[in-house]
C-alpha cells in the first residue's frame, strides 16, 4: 500500500472518506470542501447523520462529486482516544474493501491528526486477508480488494505526523507479516522456511546471525530441542538474530519465541480440542521474527537478540515418549510426564542459551498453555515474571496499544509441583490436582532463567481468534507483537 500525505484533496478517482466529529457538525471545517460540506449538512438536516461513533452515510457517483463519498461519524472529540482512532481506521478500511475501492483519500480533522499513527495502524491491520491460498489469490486475480493508494489529507503537515505515519506503517505491516506466518499451515511453513525468513531479515538489516541445525544442536547437547523434534524427520533449528542498536556496554534484551511448527501433542496426542489449529504453535517465534524485521527500521536503539527454537512435535518410532528422561542444554535432567507439554522443554534450552548472552533481561513469548485461555479468554495474554516492576511495565505497554495482557502469579508451591522424584524436574504435574496451568508452565521456565530478569507472555489464548476485534480477522492476531514493540520503544 502506497501512502501519501497531502494538504489538499487532489484526486478525482476512487473514494473520499470524511470522518466527522459531533462537535464539528454546526460549523464544518474547511477541510471537507464545499461539495462535501453541503452533502453532510443535508444529511444532518434530514436526520440521516449525527456524527456519532461509526454511523455512516454514503454517496455514490453523482455529477457534483465524481468520487464515492463515505461520511462516517467519529463520535465526540472529548471522548476520542488512541483506541477509538485505531478502531475507526479499521472500520473505514473494511468498508473500503467491501466497496472495492483501491484508491482512497481520507480527510483528517485535527483531533484525528493527534492519533494519526493509531488510525493508520488500524487501517492497515484491517486490510489483512486470510484468503492467500485461494487459487484466485495465488494467480494474482485479486479477489481481495485492498487499498493500493491511500491519501491522507491534513490541513497542516508536520514532521511528527509524517514520522507517526511512517512508524505506523512499519508496525502494522509487520503485524500482517506475523499473521501470515501464523496462519500458514506447517506444510507451507516449516523449520527451513523460517530459517530462510531469518536469513532474509538478517541480510536486509545487516544483523549478526547464528543458525544452529541438527549437527550443532547435538554437539552442544541441546537435549530439550532435540527430544521434542525426535518424531520429525526434518531438522530442528535454533535461530539467533542480533540487532546492535546501542553501545556495546549495554546488555542485550533477549527475546525468546516458541517455534513449534506443528503440535500434535506427541504420544499424549491431542484429542478433542482443536488439533487442526496447532500450526499456530510457532506464533511466539513468528512474533519475534516480525519484531526483528522492523526494530532497526523503527530506530529502536537497543541491543536486542532474538532466540527462536524451531521444532515439530510429531509421532513416529523415534518420537520421545512419556516417561523419557532427557538431559537439557543446561545439564538438568527432565522427566517427560507429558509429551504435549513440549513448549516449555524447547524454551528451557532457548532460555539457557539466552542466559549465556549476559542479558539485561529475557522476554519469552509462547503459545504455551490452553490454561491461559481458560484464565483470561481471548482478550488478555497472560504475563508472568520474576520481577514485578518489569511485569508492570509490560502491562502498561499492553494497555497503551490495546494489545492487552494481565498478570498471573507463580507461587513457590508451583515450583515444587514440577519437581520430579526421579529427575531434577518433570514437565507436567500429573497428580497435583491440576489448575494454574499457565503459572506452572512458567514455573518450569523460571528454573532455567536463574537469577536473570525475566517476563513471560503466554499467548495460548490470544494468538488465534474466532472473535476478531475491528482490526483483526479470524485466525492469527499477532497478539503480543505491538505490546512488545511498545515496550522496546520506551
Ligand atoms: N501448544 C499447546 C498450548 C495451546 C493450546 C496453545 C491451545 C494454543 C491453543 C501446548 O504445547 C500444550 O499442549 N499445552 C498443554 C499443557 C499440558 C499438557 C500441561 C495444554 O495447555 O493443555
Ligand atoms: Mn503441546
Ligand atoms: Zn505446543
Amino acid at each position: 500500500m502506497k501512502i501519501k500525505i497531502l494538504k489538499k484533496l487532489k484526486t478525482k478517482k476512487g473514494a473520499i472518506v470524511a470522518p466527522v466529529f459531533t462537535e464539528d457538525l454546526k460549523k464544518l471545517p474547511l477541510l471537507y470542501g464545499e461539495n462535501i460540506k453541503s452533502f453532510i449538512k443535508d444529511r444532518v438536516k434530514n436526520n440521516k447523520f449525527d456524527g456519532k461513533d461509526q454511523k455512516y452515510v454514503t454517496f455514490l457517483d453523482t455529477k457534483d462529486a465524481p468520487n464515492h463519498l463515505f461520511v462516517i461519524g467519529a463520535g465526540n472529540k472529548a471522548d476520542f482516544s488512541a483506541n477509538k482512532a485505531r478502531n475507526l481506521g479499521a472500520k473505514i478500511s473494511k468498508q473500503m474493501k467491501f466497496m472495492k475501492e483501491r484508491e482512497v483519500s481520507i480527510l483528517l480533522p485535527d483531533t484525528l491528526i493527534t492519533f494519526i499513527g493509531e488510525f493508520l495502524e488500524g487501517y492497515i491491520m484491517a486490510q489483512y486477508n486470510i484468503e492467500m491460498f485461494k487459487t484466485d489469490a495465488i494467480k494474482k486475480k485479486n479477489i481481495n480488494f485492498n487499498t493500493d493508494v491511500l491519501h491522507l489529507i491534513l490541513n497542516s503537515v508536520t514532521k511528527s505526523s509524517k514520522e507517526a505515519v511512517e512508524k505506523a506503517q512499519l508496525r502494522a505491516e509487520a503485524v500482517n507479516y506475523v499473521r501470515d506466518l501464523v496462519n500458514s499451515p506447517a506444510n507451507k511453513i516449516d523449520a527451513d522456511f523460517l530459517t530462510n525468513e531469518a536469513k532474509r531479515i538478517a541480510k536486509q538489516n545487516r544483523y549478526k546471525k547464528v543458525f544452529l541445525g541438527l549437527k550443532e544442536l547435538k554437539k552442544m547437547k541441546a537435549g530439550g530441542i532435540l527430544s521434542v523434534n525426535q518424531g520429525c524427520k526434518r531438522e530442528p533449528k535454533l535461530l539467533v538474530l542480533q540487532h546492535d542498536g546501542a553501545s556495546k556496554r549495554e546488555k542485550p534484551i533477549v527475546l525468546v519465541g516458541k517455534g513449534v511448527v506443528f503440535d500434535t501433542g506427541g504420544y499424549n496426542l491431542k484429542r478433542g480440542g482443536h488439533i487442526e489449529e496447532m500450526h499456530q504453535d510457532m506464533a511466539g517465534a513468528a512474533t519475534v521474527m516480525g519484531i526483528m524485521d522492523v526494530v532497526k527500521k523503527l530506530k529502536i536503539k537497543k541491543n536486542i537478540i532474538a532466540v527462536m527454537p524451531i521444532v515439530e512435535n510429531l509421532i513416529n518410532e523415534d518420537a520421545y515418549r512419556p516417561s523419557d528422561i532427557i538431559t537439557m542444554l543446561s545439564g538438568n535432567t527432565v522427566e517427560v510426564t507429558n509429551t504435549d507439554a513440549e513448549g516449555r522443554i524447547i524454551l528451557a534450552d532457548a532460555i539457557h542459551y539466552a542466559t549465556e548472552l549476559d542479558p539485561e533481561m529475557i522476554l519469552t513469548i509462547a503459545t504455551l498453555t490452553g490454561a491461559s485461555f481458560a484464565a483470561l479468554g481471548h482478550r488478555y495474554s497472560a504475563l508472568m515474571a520474576n520481577n514485578s516492576d518489569l511485569m508492570k511495565k509490560m502491562q502498561i505497554s499492553s494497555q497503551n496499544v490495546d494489545d492487552l495482557a494481565w498478570s498471573l502469579p507463580i507461587h513457590d508451591d508451583y515450583h515444587k509441583e514440577i519437581e520430579s522424584s526421579i529427575a531434577d524436574f518433570r514437565n507436567f504435574d500429573r497428580g497435583s490436582g491440576g489448575g494454574a496451568g499457565a503459572s506452572k508452565a512458567a514455573a518450569f521456565l523460571e528454573k532455567f532463567v536463574k537469577d536473570n530478569k525475566w517476563c513471560h507472555i503466554d499467548i495460548g489464548g490470544t494468538a488465534f481468534t474466532t472473535r476478531p476485534k475491528p482490526y483483526e480477522t479470524k485466525g492469527a492476531t499477532a497478539h503480543g507483537f505491538r505490546m512488545l514493540i511498545e515496550f522496546l520503544d520506551n
